[in-house]
């Protein structure tokens, strides 16, 4: 059976899950494709630390060379813009392909690592960086891009929606709720960013990317987080109908402004679907204008369901690389055709 090297960089809560996978699912995964993932070495600041999922000490390791030699896919789950920027580059550079879950990343310098990436002819995915698990960023890059996407209205930081929630529901504080959300793992290591609204911030910035074939950085994104939301504030929306959620809004205007993007805690209906949304659970709902409105939900945030996305993007690029790349083009038929065909049928 062939393999494929795979380079683990990250050993934390999403990182751990992907090891636990990788070992424990290895014989289904190899069945399904032909060949065998190898992971060949888990790069991580303290070897010696203890984690969700320990395997054995030798995986463990802080020199990135070692870590990455002769890795025909790096799997980077460090989080953060440095150093993982620079480790990526480092992949590709070598040829490695690149499976990220790196929000933060991408939207501030995601652009520079999709030009190596294209130059390099290595694949970059990043399922994982937006809504966990859910399927969504291959929808709207494939499926949905022969349409044109108008409006995305998603709660896609699985945090706050579990803080909001809680409030709502229980009553809890917004301190409790919050340390419980880092208990279950949805945080980010600097909570700030999720409370604050950045880490949606990045997320509507790659969903407007990739919906409205344009690249958007963070620093485009207007951006109100959940720090203000108050007890009283959940009463008075409740007695009136409504429910408070955080929204990353992505939407094309007609006017010059073009696409508006913006996060900010929302006052949605109570019967609107994105309201029946609960606990870390995301949604994303898309408005297009011949597909109409679509709903894509799912778990938003935490090892596993986060993991399972990471492991779509490797099973698609190990996939890929055992076919020797994607099929050929029909260029030189279309053209023949053309000539056959005659002046009044050149259209295709
Ligand atoms: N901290 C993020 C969240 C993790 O709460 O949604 C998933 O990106």
């Amino acid at each position: 059976t062939p393999a494929l090297n795979i380079a683990l960089l990250g050993g934390g809560t999403v990182g751990s899950q992907v090891a636990r996978i990788l070992t424990e699912d290895a014989d289904a995964l190899t069945q399904r494709i032909g060949a065998k993932l190898q992971l060949t070495g888990i790069f991580v600041r303290n070897p010696q630390a203890t984690r969700d999922y320990q395997l054995p000490a030798e995986y463990y390791s802080d020199d990135i060379d070692e870590v990455m030699a002769d890795a025909d896919i790096v799997i980077e789950l460090m989080g953060g813009v440095d150093p993982a920027r620079e480790l990526i580059l480092k992949a590709i550079g070598q040829g490695s392909n690149v499976v990220t879950g790196n929000k933060a990343l991408l939207a501030t310098h995601g652009n520079e690592l999709y030009e190596a990436a294209a130059q390099a002819g290595v694949q970059l995915s990043f399922e994982a960086a937006v809504a966990g698990a859910i399927p969504i960023l291959r929808p709207l890059r494939d499926s949905l891009s022969g349409d044109r996407v108008t409006r995305i209205m998603g709660i896609v930081n699985g945090t706050t929606n579990y803080i909001l929630d809680q409030m709502d529901t229980t009553g809890a504080s917004f301190n409790d709720a919050l340390a419980e959300a880092q208990r279950l793992g949805y945080a980010e290591a600097d909570p700030t960013a999720d409370v604050g609204g950045d880490d949606a911030a990045a997320k509507a910035a790659i969903l407007a990317h990739l919906a409205f074939h344009a690249p958007f950085t963070l620093d485009q994104v207007y951006t109100e987080g959940i720090t203000q939301i108050t007890d009283l504030d959940h009463k008075a929306a409740a007695s009136a109908g409504y429910i408070i959620k955080l929204l990353a809004i992505a939407e094309q205007l007609d006017d010059p402004a073009g696409v508006v993007l913006r996060v900010h805690p929302t006052l949605l209906p109570r019967q609107h679907p994105l309201a029946a949304v609960r606990g870390a659970y995301n949604a994303v709902f898309v408005e297009a204008e011949n597909a109409g409105e679509l709903m894509f939900y799912g778990p938003g945030a935490g090892g596993a369901p986060t993991a399972s996305a990471v492991m779509g993007d490797v099973m698609s690029i190990a996939k890929r690389k055992l076919r020797g790349g994607p099929g050929r083009t029909h260029t030189a038929r279309r053209e023949l055709d053309s000539l056959e065909i005659g002046e009044t049928t050149t259209r295709y």
